[in-house]
Order: C-alpha cells, then structure tokens, then sequence
C-alpha cells in the first residue's frame, strides 16, 4: 500500500452495548455509550483538530485544540474528555472555535523550532498537519523566553529525544504509563518550566527504566522523539502489514518503507494479538536482515575441516542432492533426517516435514520445538484434547485471578507482559510460581500477592500441594467436574491428591514453599473469581515437563477455570511460530494436525495427496538422532532455522553427533555454531524477505509479508522445494498460498484457512472449519475437544540431576528483553547495549561463602562440563539457586546443561542443572580460542564488504 498513517479517532473505542444518537455539524451518528464526541465525530468522518489526544490512550484533555460548541452548553468543552449524550448538538467548526483554535496553535508554535523542512518528521508530524488545520499561516508573538536550544539525548540507540521540540502534550507519558506499562516517563516542573523526564535516576533514555518498547515514540505527535532511522533516511513512502519473527506474542508491524529499504516497524493498531504495542526486539531490533555477517551465497566442503568454497545455487543443490542419494544408496533411508524451525513459516515448516517423509522415505522430522514447547502438546492433548493454549489474549482482560507459573513475561513475552499487567492495575491478583524473583512479582503499581519461590524442579509438587488444599477444603467446582470432566478419573485424582504425603506441609521440604503461603495462594485461584493460568518454558523443560502440564490442567478443570474469557491454560510460547512448528507436523511420530502417523486413513489422505507410500513407523527425536549418528547409523541432516549446537543440551554430546555424519546440510542466515560441523550451507532468508504464515501462542495464523527482495535470492521454502526437486521431487509450488491450500486440504483444523482469508480479515485462530467457521478465539467452550476433561494423576518424582557435595547449588535459565534466544540476530543489532553478556545471578549468601562480588569471573561447572562467565551478586535468586541466560556463544551455558529430558517428550531439562560455582581468573581456553575465531572471522567479513 501506499504510505497513510494508521487512522487514530483520538480516543479508545467505548465497549458499551447500550447506543447513543446525537447530531454533529448537522449529521447524525449512533454510536457506544461512554464513546467521546471526538471520536463519535471521527467515525462519522470529521477530523477535530487535537494534540494531546490519540486512541491508544485515555483522554486527557490539556491542549485545548480540540474545543467543540454544544448546543445548550456554555463554553467550548474539549470534545476528547465530552462523552456524548442523547441528543447532543454539536458543532466542530464555527469562527469562534476557528478563532481559538488558531490561538493555541500559534501559543505552540511560537515556542517550537521553525525547522519544518529540515526537520526529519517533515511531512509525518501531527503539530505540523494540525497548523494547517487550523489555518496558522504566521506567528505574532514573540516569547521572550523559549525552550528552544535544549540539548538533544541520543543515547538511546534507535530513537532521539529533541526537548526542543516538545509542546509537553505528556502523550509519551501516558504511553509509558498506560500501554507500556514501565512508568519511566515524568512531566517534571510545572506550567512554563514543565518538562519530560526520562526518569529520576538518570537524565538520559538509555540509563533510565526504560526498556525501548518504542510506545512513546509512536504516541508523539511532533519529532520530539523520533526513530533514528527517519532521520537517516526519510519519512517512509510505503507500508506493508507483516508479522514480528521474534516470539510467541505475534505482534503484526506496519514495515514502513522508503524504496527498498526499511525505515521503521511500527506496531499495527489492528493487530489483534499485540493491540498497537510492541517492544524492543521487533519494533527495533530488526538490522540483522542487513548485517554484513549474512551468508548470501551457498558454500560446500568435502570435509569439515576443509574450507568454504563459494558455488552456485545450482552446483550446492546438486550436490546436496547427490550426498543425500549417496548417504541413502549406502546406509539405508533411515539414515537420513532433518529439524524444521519454529522461526520459519508454517509453509515452509510443512515443506521440511513433507521433504523428509516424502523425500527421505522417512519420518526422521523433529523440531526447536522439541526443545521448548512438546511437553504443552503432550499435556494439553492428553488432558482436553488439543495440543494448545485454550484462550486469547484479550481473555486477559476478563480475569481476576492470574497465575504466572515458570514464565517471565516482562523479559520474554514482553507485549503481552504489559496486557497482563494493565489488568493487574486495574485490580486483578496475582501469583507468581518461579524460584526466581522475576519484575512481574514487583514492579510499579504491581505487587503479586503471592510469590511462591519453589526450589527448581519441585512444579509438580507445588501444583499437587495446590490440588491439595482446593480439593481437602472443599474449593472443588464439583458441578464443572460433573459436567464436564470423566468423573471416575477425577476421583482418583481426588484422593491421590487429598492423601497426607501431598499436603502443603508435608511437601514443604521439598518445595521450599511456605505451606502457608501455598495454601493461601490455592484458595485465591480456586475462590478470586476468573482464574487464568500463564506457563513457560519453566514448566515445560524439567524432567517431569508434560506432568507439570498436566497438572495445570487438572487444577483448572477442578476448579471450572476452562472455556470462557478471562480463564484457561496458557502456554506463552517462546519462539514465533513454535505453535505453527506444532501443528505443522514437525515431530517424528505426528502428521500436521497432531494426527499419529500410525493412523492408516490419515496417512491415506497425504499419500494420495503427495504421491508416495509413507512409512508407519515414528521416526527419531533430535537427541535419538543425535545417538544413532554417534552409534554411526545416522549419516545426513537437512536444518532449517536452527542452531542445534548451541541451542540444544549437553553440547558435547551434540557435537559428537554432527561429527560422525557424513552430510550436515544447515539452512540459515548466518555461519552458526551448528554450521562448523556442515558440509553444505544454504543462504537462508529474513522474515522481511518471505510470504508465509506464522501462528502465535493464541492458536493465531497471521500472514508473513514480503517487504523486500530476498538478498540471497530466494525464500526459505523456494530453497526446500529446489533442494526436493534435486532429489526428484514433482513439486512445482509458485507461492506460499499454495502451500496453505495444500496444508488446509490436509488438516481439519486449518480447513477454512487461505491466505484470501487472511488479507481480508487479518488473522484467523485456528480451529477454522466448518464447525467453527471464523476460527476459535476460545477452546473447549461447550466441551472438551476430547470430549470429557481427562484428570491425570501426577505423581512428583524428582529429578535425578541431583546436588551434592560436588555440585551443591541449582543452576536455571532463562532470558532477558533485549536478547532472543540464541542471539544470532539480536546480537547483530543495537540490542547489544543492553546485554553484551550472559551474567551469573547468585545469591548474596552464596556468594560471600565463595568470595565473590559482582563483576568476578566465575567458573559454573556442572557434572556435564563447564564455561566461565562474569557473576552478579542479587537477591532475585535463592540461595541455593543460580541462574544465568543463554544468548551468547561464548558463555555456552548448554555446556553444562545434561540429557535428562522429560519422560514423555525428551524435552530437556534446561531448567535444573546442579552446578559449582568457583572463582576463576578469567575465559577458559576454549572461550579464548572461540573469541579469537570470532573476532578474526568479523574481520575477513568487514574486510570482504568494503571489496
Ligand atoms: S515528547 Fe512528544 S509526546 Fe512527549 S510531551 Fe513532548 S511532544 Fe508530547
Ligand atoms: S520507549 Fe517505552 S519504556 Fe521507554 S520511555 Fe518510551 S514508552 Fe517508556
Ligand atoms: S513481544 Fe514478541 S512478537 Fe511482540 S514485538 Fe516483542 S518480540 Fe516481537
Ligand atoms: S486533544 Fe482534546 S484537549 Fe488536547
């Protein structure tokens, strides 16, 4: 499209059922009662002039541009604080408001730069188009004094703050406050001394609160904040509507474009999972996709201890192609397999999948997602019957009770952290189940009533204590159970959990969890109302991750918490499309639709689509994968999007695996950890660069839209299908709409989804079929898709990653806002401001026994080896308990992670490690050695772009 601002009706839409009439400049308009006359009049097509208004926030009413007349009202009210009423008159353009309206245009302007043609958002500026509105075509004052001449910040590094330019309008203020939800903006001073503060402890944005989600930015109505990127380039001249490929919110982002080149994302106001908002990482973070360390052309080597050689597409399809026939002409089909990426799209996912059952005669197809989110397929599809979140995020908005159990929603699914906390301000309670104490337990206006701060690994046994005192004190909703659940499975669960060895007390010393506490935070969820539980990948990566699903779900069918708003079991998905990955068909033993492969009709339906016989048999988890290469039966892999290396367990194990086989095909955007072990690497494409789809934690498929050329020629899935054609393949795709066709034709869940669908109504949640025509925003309303709700007895058994005296303390894991997960594209951007480092977190007491201070070097090791990294001294951990992230190579912290995995899913257990922590002098020789490598690689490749 051509470039037009989003539309902005200056003030949120009212939700009311009940229906006011009233007439403006002589026309009639119905709309929502608590609906302000600014907006009723811009529904109704009339702009009235406003500065300090905008429809993300609650009006405010200080600049006073917005006067209307009302028939039978003195004064000229501000139509964004008038609600309307029955009846009303109003005019919006009469001389005397002309005339006033004029006088406080000229008031602003009289004390703002006069630098409209060499100011960066000229043509893009609110302050600028509202003076013409108005008709101000010359200035009589002259001020004596002026806020002009104030010193520009610049610190941070995506956007610029021009004090000069401000008119204090506090849009940015409020955006801080009300969307974001970080308080870090003030209006300091008052009347002319009044200004914008980017906090009390710091002058400048960068060491401020504020955490760069860009909402300040995107409210201010002059270029007093303004991304760098406009300045740098210009204002933007297209838009195309697209999806974020960072985490599991799914935010949708204008791309604002000026030719090929991107000037800025800016958060789509009708995205339906992000609302407007955005953070960091995909309002910002996005210079990656330009970095000079991409890979844009195909490399082979004879050996991995050869160099790359440059070659064409076609020559390294070849012969990837030949290696692969070679591999399976030598050692039997099964000897090959691949790992489908849960950053790619569902088609391209579906694509990998189908490649490797249709190509490789074999199910060896395994996911990232195996990794993060399995356990949350295996819980929920056991317990209601779908392998997924049972809600929406605007559900949020419904609940009275929120339990957050192994998730750190501000730092990971940041967008939907601050939905959830503006619930939070409004009144709802809170309990946060983490051994760490994350920002959601304190943080401005927010304070969870309950923090239970569990020793790692014991989930389990804290759901089962829960279960405990809602089903001994009688909070059981025995009516929902009746109803809705298998009754004889309930009572089985009933007085498993109601036995003496699984109440709060007795669970206590294994918990570390205060009885007390526990038992007041189960009566809170059973009793406060709406209850909605939010899980991540601390639920999930343990070794009892798919029990721990199971046991939220049991607590929410005990307590009739299931299939309306406000309730529900939601797992916060890391990755972009790690549900799409799912549902897709990515793991070995499930076609696309959570279908087992040993169905025979099912399989029926894709032979005859596809043309080949499949095999019946599940093929081989990554790990399993991993086994067999090392056992030497496992010879050739094909990865999409993923760096298995550094993203998977015990890393040494991972490497020895690669290293046994003879073909490592790796597809992405950068020479990864992965790709030392490869014989082939395939240039992958950006999210920027591909049509597609990606399906968001809330079960929604929102379409992925090219935005630019692909600068290795090719999206991800044209790649797939040449690498198949190579191999002998009839598909002859032309675009990823086809592909969607296919895959709805193939899975019922997705019958009713075509990309025509979507451009026009802009997401769809699936169920979409002929049973839920416009998709599914809510799950198991009138039933569980199983039918009756399955309660699951959980029984806790502890991990056998056990500390002692070797390895007295629990390491944990988790991320940070500013990095995604492996920190190949937000290391590549200016993020690394925030985070140049994995740091360790450990506990004042821990520390001081081992004669540390914050900034120390540390050696972490573990029974399964050891990396060195610098230490920060905090209370956010127990004692007894450390923790660090896991964004940079050079910390490794899989080094020390184990293969424990969960029993049902082989999910690893990243979360629980048992560690030493000693002072160390410094990297060791590996990390030394990798940092050299590194350093030196950078230089070949800057020297290599200035050619
Ligand atoms: S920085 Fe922008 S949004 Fe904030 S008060 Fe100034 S003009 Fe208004
Ligand atoms: S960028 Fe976000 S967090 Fe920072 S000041 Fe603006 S609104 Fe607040
Ligand atoms: S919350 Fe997630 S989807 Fe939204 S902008 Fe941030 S990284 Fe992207
Ligand atoms: S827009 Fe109404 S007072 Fe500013």
């Amino acid at each position: 499209m051509t470039y037009q601002p989003q539309s902005d009706f200056g003030t949120p839409a009212a939700t009311s059922d009940a229906q006011i009439t009233l007439t403006i400049d002589g026309r009639t308009v119905t709309v929502p009662a608590g609906t302000s006359v600014m907006r009723a009049a811009a529904e109704q097509g009339t702009s009235i002039p406003k500065l300090c208004a905008t429809d993300s926030l609650s009006a405010f009413g200080s600049c006073r541009l917005c006067l209307v007349e009302i028939d039978g009202r003195r004064g000229t009210p501000a139509s964004c604080t008038t609600p309307v009423e029955p009846g009303m008159v109003v005019h919006t353009q009469t001389p005397r408001l002309q005339k006033l309206r004029k006088g406080v245009m000229e008031l602003y302007i009289s004390d703002h730069p006069l630098d409209c043609l060499t100011c960066g958002a000229n043509g893009d500026c609110e302050l600028q188009d509202q003076a013409g509105a108005v008709g101000l075509r010359d200035v009589r004052y002259q001020p004596v004094e002026t806020h002009l001449g104030q010193a520009k910040d610049q610190s941070n590094p995506y956007f610029d703050f021009d004090p000069s330019k401000c008119i204090v309008c506090s849009r940015c203020v409020r955006a801080c406050d009300e969307v974001q939800g970080t308080l870090a903006l003030t209006v300091q001073g008052r009347g002319f001394g009044s200004k914008i503060s980017a906090g009390m402890a710091s002058d400048n944005f960068l060491g401020s609160e504020c955490v760069s989600c860009g909402a300040c930015v995107q409210a201010c109505p002059t270029a007093t904040l303004i991304e760098k990127k406009v300045v740098e380039i210009g204002t933007p001249e297209r838009a195309v509507v697209t999806t974020c490929a960072y985490c599991g919110v799914g935010c949708t982002f204008r791309a604002e474009m000026r030719g090929e080149q991107l000037v800025r994302m800016v958060p789509w106001k009708e995205g339906k999972a992000n609302r407007g908002h955005s953070c960091v990482k995909g309002r910002f973070a996005w210079g990656y996709a330009q970095h000079q360390e991409r890979i844009l052309k195909p490399m082979i080597r004879g050996s991995i201890s050869e160099p790359w050689r440059e070659v064409s597409w076609d020559d390294a399809l070849a012969y990837a192609a030949s290696e692969l026939t070679r591999i399976s002409n030598k050692y039997g089909k099964q000897a090959l397999g691949g790992i489908t990426s849960s950053r790619c799209t569902n088609e391209e996912t579906f694509l990998v999948q189908k490649f490797v059952r249709a190509g490789f005669g074999n199910n060896n197809v395994d996911t990232c997602a195996r990794v993060c989110h399995s356990p949350t397929g295996y819980g929920l599809k056991t317990t209601f019957g779908t392998s997924a979140g049972t809600q929406d995020f605007d559900s949020v908005e419904d609940s009275d009770v929120i339990l957050v159990i192994g998730a750190n929603p501000t730092d990971g699914h940041p967008v939907f952290a601050s939905r959830m906390k503006r619930r939070l301000r409004k009144g709802a309670k809170l309990i946060v189940i983490d051994p760490r104490r994350t920002d959601l337990v304190r943080s401005p206006h927010i304070e969870a009533q309950h923090h239970l701060a569990l020793q790692p690994g014991t989930n389990v046994a804290v759901l089962t204590a829960m279960a405990h005192t809602i089903v001994t004190e009688g909070l059981v909703n025995e009516a929902f159970v009746k109803e809705r659940c298998d009754w004889d499975e309930y009572q089985d669960w009933a007085s498993f959990v109601s036995e003496a060895r699984n109440s709060p007390e007795a669970l206590e010393a294994i918990t570390k969890v205060p009885a007390a506490d526990l038992r007041a935070a189960a009566r809170l969820y059973a009793t406060g109302g709406n209850g909605a539980i939010y899980y991540g990948l601390g639920v999930t990566e343990h070794s009892q991750g798919s029990s721990t699903v199971m046991a939220i779900a049991n607590l929410a069918m005990a307590t009739g918490n299931i299939g309306r708003r406000g309730v529900g079991v939601n797992p916060l998905r890391g990755q972009n499309n790690v549900q799409g990955a799912c549902d897709m068909g990515s793991f070995p033993h499930e076609l696309a639709g959570y279908r087992h492969i040993s169905d025979a009709a099912t399989r029926a339906l894709f032979e005859r689509e596809w043309g080949v016989q499949l095999d019946s048999e599940p093929g081989l988890r990554i790990p399993n994968m991993l086994d067999a290469a090392t056992d030497g039966v496992f010879k050739a892999i094909y990865i999409q999007g993923e760096d298995i290396l550094q993203s998977d367990p015990n890393t040494h194990h991972v490497a020895s695996g690669l290293e046994a086989m003879e073909c490592v095909i790796v597809h992405d955007l950068f020479l990864n950890e992965t790709a030392n072990y490869a014989h082939i690497f395939l240039p992958g494409s950006t999210f920027l660069e591909k049509n597609g789809t990606f399906t968001n934690a809330e079960r929604r498929i929102q379409p992925v839209r090219k935005v630019m050329t692909p600068l290795n020629g090719y999206e991800d899935w044209e790649v797939t299908q040449k690498l198949a054609q190579a191999l002998g393949l009839d598909w002859n795709y032309t675009h990823p709409s086809q592909i969607m066709d296919e895959i709805a034709r193939l899975t019922p869940s997705f019958a009713g989804v075509s990309f025509d669908r979507l451009d026009q109504e802009g997401s769809l949640q699936w169920p979409v079929n002929e049973s839920a025509p416009d998709g599914s925003p809510i799950m198991h309303v009138d039933g569980f898709v199983r039918g009756k709700g399955k309660f699951v007895v959980t029984d806790y058994v502890p991990t056998d990653e056990r500390t002692g005296p070797r390895f007295p303390l629990l390491l944990t894991t988790g991320r940070i806002l500013s990095q995604y997960n492996v920190g190949a594209q937000t290391r590549r951007t200016d993020n690394v401001v925030w985070h140049e480092e994995d740091l360790l977190e450990i506990h004042p007491v821990d520390a001081e026994n081992r004669g540390i201070k914050s900034g120390d070097w540390v050696r972490l090791s573990s029974r399964a080896g050891e990396t060195t990294l610098r230490a920060t001294v905090t209370e956010r951990v127990a004692p007894g308990v450390v923790y660090t992230t896991f964004h940079h190579p050079l910390t490794q912290a899989n080094v020390v992670t184990t293969d424990y995995s969960d029993w049902a899913t082989n999910c690893p257990e990243y979360k629980v490690t048992a560690v030493q922590i000693s002072p160390s002098n410094g990297p060791t020789e590996w990390q030394e050695n990798y940092a050299k490598l590194q350093s030196s690689a950078r230089r070949i490749a800057k020297a290599e772009a200035a050619e």
